[in-house]
């Protein structure tokens, strides 16, 4: 097994840490989630989670890998003792992995699909109701959803083969600016749009009456999906990352380029949403129907939709990569494998599994495990299940086991500091408080 490697920089682990925090849940999801909970109060909810919930968690995961400096497992063991029953959140994390990873890539794939589409302006020109059957047909064709999957593993498998500073560094050195340049040019964009002031207004003044307690309930979540906490990404992450970083700065950093990047993607969709009469509640599949109908309607669709779908793309690959890392950085420790070898055998296993996922929205749609589809089942059991309470342990961990002492390293200044009170008890009680109401919110709820 060769020597650990580490980041070159402190601004590769953040980007790379970006990387995967940026993603489908940025562009996809937070825009439909805050359309159905009705924009702003919900934004304001998450941004109060992601600061007291999302940021203290962010910082102890990274700060049990930093100080581990190995896989998630195994960074419970020299964190506390051997065989330290805490490493359940270690596996947890590996099983979140294989699970999230499978129907990711599965939605990785539609956007490539989407992406040739955009290319071969299939959108101009089309009327709506056509465009409106492109998710459905690419749904009815069993091949077709499960080649894009196979090529979006594929390409997923040989970034983190190539290892950390030649695959996942190298990569998210190019696709993180490139992704903020075409964020940056959208958002100019919709600064034109008539809809621009409406979305603005939509996202940030806060309508309390579709909000809810689901919808304080999702907040809380997305805070951890978002910010890819809860299955040991930012601990495999902060293994690479050497012992003298400051880690309330780069946390710092992460959390807030995540959020502003979700915030301009919605400040954009719902541009583009409100200015060519588009719904903003219209879940799932705004992203994939309403938004090729609008762009078929605006000018310069063609480069606005590439530009979209490529900005997608750069985002899901970026994310999948450090989810797939987890995962081989731990077989490759335990076994002793070569990387390339590891990446093969656990990229093809995921690829395999999602292959349930692709089929759950045709040959399989009709086979349910407690009335879910295999993709709905893994999306759900991840979510609302695996990464909250993966998340929970965490910062119990942290909080109990680690606490005091831990908290006085990372901020450098005694105990009694309000920082270091904030984080000691966000991490020992807020936190876990949260989403242990989530959870059983959840389940008296079915
Ligand atoms: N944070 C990613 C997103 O918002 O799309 C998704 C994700 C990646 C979740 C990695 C969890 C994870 F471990």
């Amino acid at each position: 097994m060769a020597t650990r490697q580490h980041w070159s920089t402190r601004l590769a682990f953040i980007l790379a840490a970006s990387g995967s925090a940026v993603g489908l849940g940025n562009l996809w999801k937070f825009p439909y989630i805050t359309g159905t909970y009705g924009g702003g109060a919900f934004v304001l909810v998450y941004l109060v989670c992601t600061a007291i919930i999302g940021f203290p968690v962010l910082i102890s995961e990274i700060f049990i890998g930093q100080k581990a400096q190995t896989n998630v497992v195994k960074a419970f063991e020299e964190n506390h003792r051997r065989y330290s029953p805490w490493r359940i959140a270690g596996w947890m994390g590996l099983l979140s992995g294989f699970l999230i990873l499978s129907f990711y890539s599965v939605v990785g794939g539609w956007v490539l699909d989407f992406l040739l589409r955009a290319i071969l302006n299939q959108f101009a020109g089309h009327s709506g109701a056509e465009i409106e059957t492109y998710l459905e047909s690419l749904f009815s064709n069993a091949w077709r959803i499960i080649i894009w999957h196979f090529i979006f593993m594929a390409l997923t498998i040989t970034i983190v083969a190539k290892g950390l500073n030649k695959g996942l560094e190298r990569l998210n050195n190019l696709l993180m600016p490139s992704l903020s340049v075409i964020l940056l040019f959208l958002l100019v964009y919709s600064f034109f749009l008539p809809g621009f002031g409406r979305a603005v207004g939509f996202m940030f003044v806060p309508d309390i009456t579709k909000l809810g307690v689901e919808g304080i309930l999702q907040a809380v979540g997305h805070a951890f999906f978002t910010l890819s906490l809860g299955m040991g990404v930012m601990v495999t992450y902060g293994s690479y990352l050497s012992e003298n970083e400051s880690l309330p700065r780069v946390a710092g950093n992460v959390t807030v380029l995540n959020t502003l990047i979700a915030l301009i993607a919605g400040i954009v969709i719902f541009s583009i949403v409100f200015s060519y009469g588009g719904e903003p509640a219209k879940g799932p599949t705004l992203m994939f129907q309403t938004l090729p109908v609008l762009f078929s309607q605006m000018p310069g669709g063609y480069l606005v939709a590439i530009a979209f779908f490529l900005l997608a793309g750069f985002a899901a690959l970026t994310s999948a990569v450090s989810l797939l890392e987890v995962v081989v950085t731990y077989w490759e420790e335990t076994h002793r494998k070569s990387r390339v070898g590891t990446a093969l055998i656990c990229g093809v296993t995921v690829a395999l599994l999602g292959v349930l996922c692709a089929l759950s929205f045709n040959l399989l749609s009709g086979f349910k495990i407690g009335g879910l589809t295999f993709f709905d089942l893994f999306d759900t059991l991840t979510a609302q299940l695996l990464l909250p309470l993966g998340g929970a342990l965490i910062s119990l961990f942290f909080g109990w086991v680690l606490g005091s002492q831990a908290v006085k390293v990372i901020t450098g200044k005694p105990i009694t500091n309000l920082f270091s009170q904030v984080l000691l008890w966000t991490t020992r009680a807020i936190a876990p408080l949260f989403i242990l109401v989530m959870l059983v919110y959840k389940i008296m709820q079915g």
